[in-house]
């Protein structure tokens, strides 16, 4: 049975209202990354790191998925257990949209986790205290999402993905956490959706370089050629 990944990043969101991280009015703009998202921050500045997802999280409420979370959702019904949907993205534009089975490699934003005993409490677009404790083991509270300096345990399940799938698909990524171009190397077939050619690293070669095809359009956009290509990779023999 044919899979596809699809590993999606900020750009997927970009279209609903959701800031990228890097593009010029990206979060990182106008936050220090390593102050809101990292361990160093976290032990430094809780109360500064908490409301930052606070305000994540409350931005979200009324955000509406659009047409390319919607081809995902629609693809996951059309093939069942053939559609692999990994995203980089920590909102719930993609479950919002109706897709069940997605992996979010760095974490939700509407989960808070226990950092004594790991249990996970969805507790929706409420803003977290700072001083909140675990109901189970009394522990510190914090947010579900992953910070620079510690692991990602979901990546687990994207390497297995990229064994099983045989198409790779990027939308939406810069592929400065995630190098996709290394993915896309290990693929015969990758197609890539960003409306900006992004340079790989330092390397001198363009990102799009290692995908058999580039849709160079917001997604919303690639969303018909996309769908197309998608269909006639899975049903031809
Ligand atoms: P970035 O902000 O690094 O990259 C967003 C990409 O989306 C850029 O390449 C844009 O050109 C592209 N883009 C913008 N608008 C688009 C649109 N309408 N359609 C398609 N693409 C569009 O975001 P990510 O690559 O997702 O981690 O960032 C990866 C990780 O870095 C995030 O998950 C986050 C951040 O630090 C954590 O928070 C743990």
């Amino acid at each position: 049975m044919k899979k596809v990944l699809i590993l999606s990043g900020a750009g997927l969101s970009a279209e609903s209202g959701i800031s990228t991280f890097r593009d010029s009015d990206g979060l990182w703009e106008n936050y220090d990354v390593m102050e809101v998202c990292s361990t160093q921050g976290w032990a430094k500045d809780r109360a500064l790191v908490t409301e930052f997802y606070n305000a994540r999280r409350k931005d979200i409420e009324t955000k509406l998925p659009n047409e390319a979370h919607k081809l995902l959702a629609r693809l996951q019904k059309r093939y069942p257990k053939q559609i692999l949907n990994m995203t980089q993205n920590v909102d719930n534009l993609l479950e919002k949209a109706g897709c069940t089975e997605v992996t979010h490699l760095h974490g939700t934003l509407t989960d808070l986790r226990c950092e004594s005993c790991g249990e996970v409490f969805n507790v929706g677009y409420m803003p977290q205290e700072v001083d909140d404790t675990c109901t189970f083991c009394s522990g510190a509270i914090r947010h579900n999402v992953v910070m620079f300096g510690e692991m990602a345990p979901k990546y687990e399940n994207l390497e297995i993905a990229i064994e099983e799938a045989t198409l790779f698909i990027a939308i939406g990524t810069s592929g400065q956490v995630i190098d996709i171009s290394a993915i896309a190397n290990r693929f015969e077939h990758a197609i890539l959706v960003n409306p900006k050619q992004e340079k790989h690293g330092s390397s001198g070669y363009n990102i799009d370089e290692f995908f058999e095809y580039f849709i160079q359009e917001k997604a919303s956009v690639a969303v018909d050629e996309l769908e197309t290509l998608i269909d006639d990779f899975l049903t031809q023999e």
